[in-house]
């Protein structure tokens, strides 16, 4: 439920202006809130009084805007996204708990569809042995069954099983981040962030598509990751990179429509 502090409320009608779901009302010079709505928090941040809040959220976490504190020069950012490679060769160096926490936000901060927020992130890290051995252990039992939904990947299995070295799903990355989702679109989009954060602090990132996959047909593997009643929306290693690009991969030229 949103709050208006009335002693600070000057009915200046911003908050009931750009409210989407027409929640709010000004009367008597005050904005007053109408009933529920998805608590996206713009008349929040649109207050310039700061007389808006909903203690559901914690407020301590808002920051005000300041002249420079939002801005990146668009050809910066292009280059960000065209320089961002997929990593498969990662350094023998833990995510510190600040990267944790950075790439976290990147994905809390993003946009989620009706503003459900319901997105899960999990890092794997200090028990990332201990979890590749459930996986692979958990393909093979899944392999051994008929009509296995991991029949795909019996060839990098038994490769893996030949040579430790030779792991397509874990390559040698210090993390797993897994985002958990109902709503696909909202952990991709998450995912995206995580990873242009990630880059722009060194890290690398792989979005693992066949992991994504393995873990969503293993059984008792939700439980273990806290995430039972979500999807596993997208599956990415992290690390620090041990390969340097030194120029932009290639592309087709952009399919592209403009009416
Ligand atoms: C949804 C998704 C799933 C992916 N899954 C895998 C994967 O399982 N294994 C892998 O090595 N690369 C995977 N990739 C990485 C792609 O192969 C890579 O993005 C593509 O070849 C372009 O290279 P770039 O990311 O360096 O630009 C995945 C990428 C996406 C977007």
């Amino acid at each position: 439920m949103i709050r208006i502090n009335t002693e600070l409320c000057i009915g200046c009608g911003k908050c009931a202006g750009n409210c989407s779901a027409r929640n709010i009302l000004i009367c008597s010079g005050k904005a007053q809130v109408q009933g529920e709505c998805f608590n996206c928090g713009q008349c929040v941040a649109i207050c310039p009084q700061n007389a808006v809040s909903i203690p559901e959220y914690d407020m301590e976490d808002i920051a005000e805007y300041k002249k420079d504190s939002f801005c990146v020069e668009p050809d910066i950012l292009l280059n960000m996204i065209k320089f961002r490679r997929s990593i498969r060769n990662f350094k023998d160096k833990k995510l510190t708990s600040d990267d944790i926490r950075m790439l976290i936000q990147a994905g809390r901060y993003t946009a989620t569809a009706s503003n459900r927020q319901d997105c899960r992130f999990i890092v794997v890290q200090d028990r990332l042995q201990e979890f590749k051995q459930l996986v692979w252990d958990g393909i093979g039992e899944q392999l051994s069954t008929e009509n296995s939904p991991l029949e795909e990947f019996r060839g990098i299995y038994l490769r893996k099983k030949k040579d430790p070295a030779d792991d397509k799903l874990f390559f040698n990355a210090q993390a797993v981040l897994i985002v958990a989702s109902n709503i696909t679109e909202d952990a991709a989009l998450a995912a995206q962030n995580i990873e242009l954060t990630a880059h722009a602090m060194g890290l690398g990132i792989l979005y693992d598509g066949w992991l994504n996959n393995v873990l969503s047909n293993l059984p008792d593997i939700s439980k273990w990751l806290h995430a039972e009643n979500k999807r596993f929306g997208v599956t990415m290693l992290a690390g620090y990179p041990a390969v340097r690009f030194v120029r932009t991969a290639p592309r087709r030229k952009a399919d592209s429509v403009i009416l």
